[in-house]
């Protein structure tokens, strides 16, 4: 049987670099738990955790925030199988609680155009929590077409298209532990191969 290991070389093998290593990663997002422990010491924060990215970053984070917290998710659609945003979002799956009055915090994996953000905190802000912020393991600040405030930022990082660490091309490398770069060539040849 393969090895994980070997699994996860071959994948990472799809990367023409490594932006963000797993200790990086880990490092930074204890520091974002313990910031926003501090934030919202003596409140119960709700995560509104935006799948499928972020389910890696969310399962890290909650477990460096020391404090109670609930969590509900929501499955927003802006891409499709491609690396460019098409601007369309489209709600796939809806919290199942009303957030009114509570203390909201969107939970993202990465923040390119600002489009799907800027969507979800309008219509989040419709329902009228108390707060509404954000936090977001990534951003890519020179991709933005819409402003958009990020409270809290994991790394700003360069226009490219990442994988790795709950992120996805088509798909796979959700399960890399570091953050990395897709090699052009081989996501274009993965996507001719469909
Ligand atoms: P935006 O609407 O352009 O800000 O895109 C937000 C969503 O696009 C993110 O939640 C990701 O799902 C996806 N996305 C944007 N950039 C990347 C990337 O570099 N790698 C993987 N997914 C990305």
């Amino acid at each position: 049987m393969q090895s994980v290991d070997r699994t996860l070389q071959v994948l990472q093998s799809d990367l023409c670099e490594v932006l963000l290593t797993d200790i990086q990663i880990q490092d930074r997002v204890r520091q974002l738990g313990q910031q926003i422990s501090t934030d919202y010491q003596d409140s119960e924060p709700y995560l509104v955790v935006i799948l499928n990215g972020a389910f890696l970053f969310v399962a890290d984070l909650v477990r460096y925030i020391d404090l109670p917290v609930e969590l509900g998710f929501m499955a927003v659609s802006s891409y499709g199988d491609s690396t460019r945003s098409t601007g369309t979002v489209r709600i796939v799956k809806d919290l199942q609680k009303d957030i009114l009055g509570r203390e909201v915090l969107i939970v993202e994996d990465i923040v390119d155009t600002g489009l799907t953000l800027t969507y979800l905190r309008g219509m989040l802000s419709g329902r009228q929590p108390r707060t509404l912020r954000t936090v977001s393991l990534l951003s890519k600040p020179a991709c933005r077409q819409v402003q958009v405030p990020i409270e809290y930022c994991g790394f700003e990082i360069p226009d490219k298209f990442v994988v790795g660490y709950g992120l996805d091309f088509m798909q796979r490398y959700r399960n890399l532990p570091c953050i990395g770069v897709m090699d052009p060539t081989k996501a274009a040849a993965q996507e001719n191969h469909t």
